[in-house]
Formats: structure tokens, C-alpha cells, sequence
């Protein structure tokens, strides 16, 4: 479950839970705030519930998807964890839920290094939560703009050591980042910052699952969050893995994605995901 103190129902300019860091408006709403209460958690205000209501009415897998999406990121934490990897990228790493990256991959390395990457304010206020890593490890925690991708990059190299293997995850954020912004320019900066036998890990909301109402979801969130949202084709989200060799079974629906059990499988989303290897 997210963690940190219940915010009030009340839109407005309010402090963050701690005070530490500038206050930020909660009466427009904000992806990791709706996101946070689709998983069910706490950290959202009224505005951010109408928006996830809105968005659940038009498409009620939606709930479904969220999870979904959550537990593939679960599953390929683990799987890289597994396969050697011991240094992480989390870019839009949303507000603390657990497990978070760094539970997961300590758990299967404790010596394995997080560092948590994402632009809104509420997720900063929380922060504390995702530094709290095995000692042997390290976690670090920047407030950043993915779209600042050299700033991150040597940002993160005082966490992470480049020379070696690392996972870049991009988990449910590039449908943030509108073709203008040139999503495929980052991403293969950062695929480009890695050595070989590192790994790209994303998920990215799909334009072509469940067309119609997906499509009405999107835009009932945009009555209520000025961020557009770009939701991409299968082949659309392909391009981001190019020059890497996608890990069994490839860019798929993120619940048919190695899943634990059949009931994982069977549950739908509208999210592709998959994950790739730098030759
Ligand atoms: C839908 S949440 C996904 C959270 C988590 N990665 C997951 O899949 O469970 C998207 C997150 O990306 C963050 N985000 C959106 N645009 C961003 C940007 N340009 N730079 C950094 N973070 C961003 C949001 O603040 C939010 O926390």
C-alpha cells in the first residue's frame, strides 16, 4: 500500500506531508495522484477521484489494467533481479507502493542500487518512503524531468556506476511524454548511456486494445489533468526497443508478460509491455 499521511478532501494550494518541499495545487489533478488511487491508495484528493471515477466509468478494465500493470513491473523487476542485473533506473516511479523496485530487487540481491526518477511534487513528498534500502545496497531518489535526460544521467552516476549493467525502467510514463518531445530521442539516450547486457523494461498505455473506450477514458482525464496523453500501437511501442532483443515473449498485453498464475493472465489491460536486452 502507498504510504504517508491521508491528504485533506479539500482542492486548494496545500503543503506536501512533510513541509519540506514547496507546495503544489490539488485542485487540478495529477497522473501519480490518480494512479495512486486507482491501486487504491491514499495519496489522491477529490479532484484526482472524480478524474479516476470519470475514466472508470468509461472503461471499467481499467482497474484491472492498473493492477495489472503494477504486477508486470513486479515480475520484471524480479526477472532482472534474477538474470544478474543489480542497478536500477526507475524513471516516473510514481507514489510508494509496495513493493517498490528497490523491495523487489533487494530481496533477491540486497547489494542491488535504485535510483528513483519522477517530476510531481506529491511523489518528492514521499520520497522517504523509497530510501529506505537493505545497507548493503542504496537507493537515491532524483526529482527530475525525464525529458532532462543528460541531467538525470549524471545525476544518477553518483548512484549508479554506468560502466556496468543497468535496467532502465520506463513503467507507464511515456504515454506522458507527446511525440513532439521526441519519447523515441530519450529513450534511446538512455539506452545509448548503458553497456551491453543492460536492459530497457517499459510499459506504455496501448492505442489499439479496446479502442473505443480506452480512447474515452483518455479523455475524460483530460477534462480534469492538462497533461496530454499519447496512447501508442503495438508497433508504435516496438520502436523504443529498437537495436535491443526482446526477452521472452516479447511486447505483449503487461498481464501476459511471464505472469505467476492463470488468474494474473486472465486478467485484461490496455497496457503493452516487455522488456530488452542491449546486445
Ligand atoms: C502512471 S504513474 C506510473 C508509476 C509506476 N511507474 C508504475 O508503473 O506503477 C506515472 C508516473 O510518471 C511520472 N511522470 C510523468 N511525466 C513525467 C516526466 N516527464 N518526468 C518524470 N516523471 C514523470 C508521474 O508523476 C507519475 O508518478
Amino acid at each position: 500500500m502507498t504510504t504517508g499521511t491521508p491528504p485533506a478532501d479539500e482542492p486548494g494550494l496545500q503543503d506536501p506531508p512533510d513541509g519540506d518541499h514547496p507546495t503544489f495545487d490539488t485542485s487540478v489533478a495529477h497522473v501519480a495522484r490518480i494512479y495512486d488511487y486507482w491501486l487504491g491508495g491514499k495519496d489522491n484528493y477529490a479532484v484526482d477521484r472524480a478524474a479516476g471515477d470519470a475514466a472508470l466509468k468509461a472503461y471499467p478494465d481499467l482497474i484491472h489494467s492498473v493492477r495489472s500493470n503494477r504486477a508486470f513491473m513486479t515480475r520484471a523487476v524480479r526477472f532482472l533481479a534474477e538474470a544478474g542485473i543489480r542497478q536500477f533506473l526507475d524513471i516516473g516511479t510514481g507514489i510508494p507502493t509496495v513493493p517498490n523496485t528497490h523491495e523487489i530487487a533487494q530481496g533477491v540481491a540486497p547489494a542491488s542500487r535504485v535510483v528513483y526518477v519522477d517530476n510531481d511534487p506529491i511523489v518528492l513528498a514521499h520520497a522517504r518512503a523509497l530510501l529506505t534500502g537493505a545497507p548493503e545496497g542504496a537507493t537515491d531518489y532524483l526529482d527530475a524531468d525525464l525529458r532532462d535526460t543528460g541531467a538525470i544521467l549524471d545525476r544518477a552516476a553518483q548512484t549508479l556506476d554506468f560502466s556496468q549493467p543497468v535496467a532502465v525502467m520506463l513503467m507507464a510514463i511515456l504515454h506522458l511524454v507527446p511525440d513532439i518531445d521526441d519519447p523515441y530521442g530519450i529513450v534511446a539516450q538512455l539506452a545509448g548511456a548503458v553497456p551491453a547486457g543492460s536492459y530497457l523494461a517499459l510499459s506504455q498505455i496501448a492505442s489499439d486494445i479496446d479502442v473505443d473506450a480506452v480512447a474515452e477514458a483518455r479523455d475524460q482525464v483530460g477534462r480534469y489533468m492538462p497533461v496530454k496523453q499519447t496512447y501508442r500501437t503495438h508497433a508504435e511501442v516496438m520502436r523504443f526497443f529498437e537495436g535491443l532483443e526482446m526477452v521472452d515473449p516479447g511486447l505483449v498485453p503487461v498481464q501476459k508478460w511471464r505472469p505467476d498464475t492463470a488468474a494474473e493472465a486472465a486478467r485484461p489491460s490496455a497496457l503493452w509491455g516487455g522488456v530488452g536486452r542491449k546486445p
